[in-house]
C-alpha cells in the first residue's frame, strides 16, 4: 500500500519536474542534451572525450591528454617575472611557440561553425543560415523550465533596477593597471562594428550582418552608404577641411544618415560609418583618425601604383585597414588589456598548421563586452570638465579641441575598474539594467553553467565569486543560490586579480571569443595572407608595422603621445582601496593636460 503511494507521488511529481529534461543541463563537457520521451533525456558525448548517462567518464585517450594549468596560474605566469618574459619575448622561436600555444588553447572553446541561437536551442539551418540573429555558444533556457534559469532557484529573478543599484552603483574606482579612456573609447569604436543590436528585432537580432572585423563603422554595413561616403577618387572617402585639418564630411553634403539630436547644427553634423557614432567625441575622434588613415594609405597606393583606378584602390586600402586594426588590437589593445610581459604577436601564419576554421559569428560576446564600468564621473579636455549632458552628443567638441588635444586628454585621463562591483557611474545605471532585462529576454543561462563551458570551476558560494563579504552579502538575499547569479551582474561583481581590471570569468570568456573573432577573419587565411592581396609589399608592410602610436603619429598633426595606460603609470602614488569613495578623478591627471 504504502509502496504504491510512493509510486504514485513519484508519478504526479515527475511531469512537473522534467517537464523539461534538459532543464537541469545534465550533460557535461559539452555533451548534447536531447529530450527522449517528455521524462527521460540522452547525452550525445560524441566527440567529446567523455562517455557515460552525462558524458562525465574520461575515454583513455583524455586521461592521457597533459592538464593544462588552471587558468589563474597561468595568467599568473604570464604578469610575472618580467625579467624572464624579457628575454623570452627576443627569442622569435620560443616567442611562436608560446603565441601559438595561447591561440590554439583559446580558439576551441568556440564552436565554429556556430551552433544555436535565441530561437533554437538544437541545431537547424535556420539558426545556421540566418545572418540577423546574434548566435550563442550556449542553448536558451527552454521555454518550459521550471525556473527562469532552469531548475535551480527561486521562480522570479531579483527586479533588475534593484539588483544594479545593489551590486553596481557607482563610486568611480580606478583601474589599478592604469587603463585609460583612450583605451574605453577604442573599445568601444572597435566593437560596435560588430555589436550593433538590431532593436526593431530584438537584443537577439544584429545589423552588422559581418559578424566581426569588416570596418563597417569606418563604411558603412551597406553599399549604398558605403557609396554615399565614398569620394570615388583614387579610393579615397569623402572629407572636408577645418582648421587646415581633415575631417568627415557633413550630413547634409553627403546624404548618409546619422543620429543627431535636434540642437546640433548642420555644420557640426558629422558623417561617418556607423550611424550613433555622434554621440561621443571619443568616437569621432577615432572615426576622423581612420578616416585619414584610409585617405592616407590610398595615397600610398596611388603612388605605387599610378594605374590603379578608384574601385581597386579602395577595396585594397579597406583590407589593408582590416589589417592594421587586428594587429593594434592584438598588440597594443589585448596587450594592455591582458596585463602580460608576454609579448603578443600577430601572425595568422602561426594557425597554419592546426585545424582552424577561418569563419566568425557573434554571439554572447555582446554581453559581457558592456564595459561601462570604465568609463569616469567626468570627463576632461584641456581645462575642460564635462558632465555626461554636456559631453555626450556635444555639438562643438571635436573641431573645437582638434583631435590632438582629445588624444592628450583621453591618454591622460584614467579609466575604471570593471570588475569588484560598484563602479557603473550613475549616468550609465539604466544601460546595465537593460543588459540584465535583455539576458532574461534571451534566455541566458546562469554563470556557472557559462563557466563549466569554459572549462572552469562553478563557484561554490557568493563569497567565492566577490572574494570579499560585502557584495556578497548583498548578492545573498538577491540569488539565494550561487548557482542561479546571471552572468551580466556577475561579470561586473567578480573578484578581479590582483591589479587587474577584470576577474577570471571576463578574461577566460572574452578572450576566446576575441582571438577566434580576430584571427578567424578573412585576411588571416592562407589564400588571402600574402603581399598580393593588399596591393604588394608596400601595402603589407603598411598593416605589418602598424600600431597605435604609428596610427596616432601618422594622423594627428604634432605627434602627440597616445597609448591605452595612464603616461608614467607607476609614478602615481598606490592606492588605498578603503580610501576609494573619496578620490576623484580629477586628482588623477596628469599636470600635462593643461599644457595643451
Ligand atoms: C560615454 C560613453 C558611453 C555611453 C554614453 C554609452 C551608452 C550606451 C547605450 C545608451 C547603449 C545602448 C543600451 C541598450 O540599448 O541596451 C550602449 C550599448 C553598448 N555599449 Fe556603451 N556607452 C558608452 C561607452 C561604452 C564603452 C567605453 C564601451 C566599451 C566596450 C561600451 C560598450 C557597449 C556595448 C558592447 C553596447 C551594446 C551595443 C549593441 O548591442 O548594439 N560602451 N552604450
Ligand atoms: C546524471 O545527471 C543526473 C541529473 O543531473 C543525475 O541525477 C544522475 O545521477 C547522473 N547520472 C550519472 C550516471 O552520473
Ligand atoms: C531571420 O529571422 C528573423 C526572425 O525570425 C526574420 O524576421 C528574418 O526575416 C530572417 N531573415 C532572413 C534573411 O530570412
Ligand atoms: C559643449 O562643450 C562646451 C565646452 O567646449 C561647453 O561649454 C558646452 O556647455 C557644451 N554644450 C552642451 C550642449 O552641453
Ligand atoms: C550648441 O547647442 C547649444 C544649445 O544646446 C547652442 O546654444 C549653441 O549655439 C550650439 N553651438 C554651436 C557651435 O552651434
Ligand atoms: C588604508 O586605509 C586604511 C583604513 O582607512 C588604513 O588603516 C591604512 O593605514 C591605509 N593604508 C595606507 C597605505 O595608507
Amino acid at each position: 500500500m504504502q509502496l504504491v503511494l510512493v509510486l504514485l507521488l513519484a508519478a504526479s511529481l515527475i511531469p512537473t519536474y522534467l517537464a523539461q529534461p534538459c532543464c537541469s543541463i545534465p550533460c557535461q563537457n559539452r555533451g548534447a542534451c536531447a529530450g527522449n520521451g517528455f521524462d527521460n533525456y540522452e547525452c550525445d558525448c560524441t566527440r567529446t572525450g567523455y562517455y557515460g548517462r552525462n558524458c562525465t567518464t574520461p575515454e583513455f585517450i583524455t586521461q592521457l591528454k597533459p592538464l593544462k594549468p588552471a587558468p589563474n596560474t597561468a595568467h599568473y605566469i604570464l604578469t610575472h617575472s618580467k625579467g624572464v618574459w624579457n628575454v623570452i619575448n627576443l627569442i622569435p622561436f620560443v616567442r611562436q611557440v608560446i603565441m601559438v600555444y595561447v591561440l590554439t588553447g583559446r580558439s576551441p572553446l568556440i564552436d565554429s561553425p556556430p551552433t544555436y541561437n535565441v530561437e533554437y536551442g538544437y541545431k537547424s539551418w535556420e539558426a545556421y543560415s540566418n545572418l540577423s540573429y546574434y548566435t550563442r555558444i550556449l542553448p536558451p533556457v527552454a521555454r518550459d523550465c521550471p525556473t527562469p534559469i532552469g531548475v535551480v532557484g527561486k521562480i522570479a529573478l531579483p527586479d533588475s533596477k534593484t539588483a544594479v543599484e545593489k551590486l553596481l552603483r557607482k563610486r568611480f574606482i580606478p583601474d589599478p593597471q592604469g587603463t585609460n579612456i583612450m583605451f574605453a573609447f577604442f573599445a568601444q569604436h572597435f566593437t560596435h562594428q560588430f555589436f550593433k543590436s538590431d532593436m526593431k528585432k530584438g537584443p537577439a537580432f544584429t545589423v552588422a550582418k559581418g559578424h566581426g572585423v569588416d570596418l563597417s563603422h569606418i563604411y558603412g554595413d551597406k553599399l549604398e552608404r558605403q557609396h554615399k561616403l565614398r569620394l570615388f577618387k583614387d579610393g579615397k572617402l569623402k572629407y572636408q577641411m577645418v582648421n587646415g585639418e581633415m575631417y568627415p564630411p557633413t550630413v547634409k553634403e553627403v546624404g548618409a544618415e546619422m543620429h543627431y539630436p535636434p540642437h546640433v547644427p548642420e555644420a557640426h553634423r558629422f558623417a561617418v560609418g556607423h550611424e550613433a557614432f555622434g554621440l561621443v567625441p571619443g568616437l569621432m575622434m577615432y572615426a576622423t583618425i581612420w578616416l585619414r588613415e584610409h585617405n592616407r594609405v590610398c595615397d600610398i597606393l596611388q603612388q605605387e601604383h599610378p594605374e590603379w583606378d578608384d574601385e581597386l584602390s579602395f577595396q585594397t586600402s579597406r583590407l589593408i585597414l582590416i589589417g592594421e586594426t587586428i594587429k593594434i588590437v592584438i598588440e597594443d589593445y589585448v596587450q594592455h588589456l591582458s596585463g602580460y610581459h608576454f609579448k603578443l604577436k600577430f601572425d595568422p601564419e602561426l594557425l597554419f598548421n592546426s585545424r582552424f576554421q577561418y569563419q566568425n559569428r557573434i554571439v554572447e560576446f555582446n554581453t559581457l563586452y558592456h564595459w561601462h564600468p570604465l568609463l569616469p564621473d567626468t570627463f576632461l579636455i584641456g581645462e575642460e570638465v564635462y558632465s555626461y549632458g554636456q559631453f555626450v552628443f556635444n555639438n562643438s567638441s571635436a573641431p573645437e579641441h582638434g583631435i590632438k588635444r582629445l588624444v592628450s586628454s583621453f591618454t591622460n585621463q584614467i579609466a575604471g575598474r570593471v570588475a569588484g562591483g560598484r563602479n557603473i557611474p550613475l549616468a550609465l545605471g539604466p544601460v546595465a539594467t537593460e543588459v540584465i532585462d535583455y539576458s532574461r529576454d534571451m534566455r541566458y543561462q546562469s554563470l556557472n553553467v557559462y563557466r563549466k563551458r569554459f572549462e572552469l570551476r562553478p563557484y561554490s558560494s557568493f563569497e567565492d565569486l566577490t572574494g570579499e563579504p560585502e557584495i556578497a552579502a548583498e548578492l545573498e538575499p538577491l540569488y539565494a543560490d550561487a548557482d542561479i547569479v546571471e552572468l551580466y551582474p556577475a561579470l561586473l561583481v567578480e573578484k578581479p586579480r590582483p591589479t587587474a581590471p577584470f576577474g577570471e570569468t571576463m578574461v577566460e570568456l572574452g578572450a576566446p571569443y576575441s582571438l577566434k573573432g580576430l584571427m578567424g577573419n578573412l585576411i588571416c587565411s592562407p589564400l588571402y595572407w600574402k603581399p598580393s592581396t593588399f596591393g604588394g609589399v608596400v601595402g603589407f608592410s603598411i598593416l605589418n608595422t602598424a600600431s597605435l602610436e604609428s596610427l596616432i603619429c601618422n594622423n594627428v598633426k604634432g605627434c602627440p603621445i597616445a597609448s591605452f595606460e595612464v603616461p608614467d603609470f607607476t609614478s602615481y602614488p598606490a592606492i588605498n582601496v578603503s580610501d576609494i569613495e573619496d578620490i576623484n578623478p580629477t586628482v588623477l591627471l596628469k599636470e600635462k593636460t593643461s599644457e595643451l
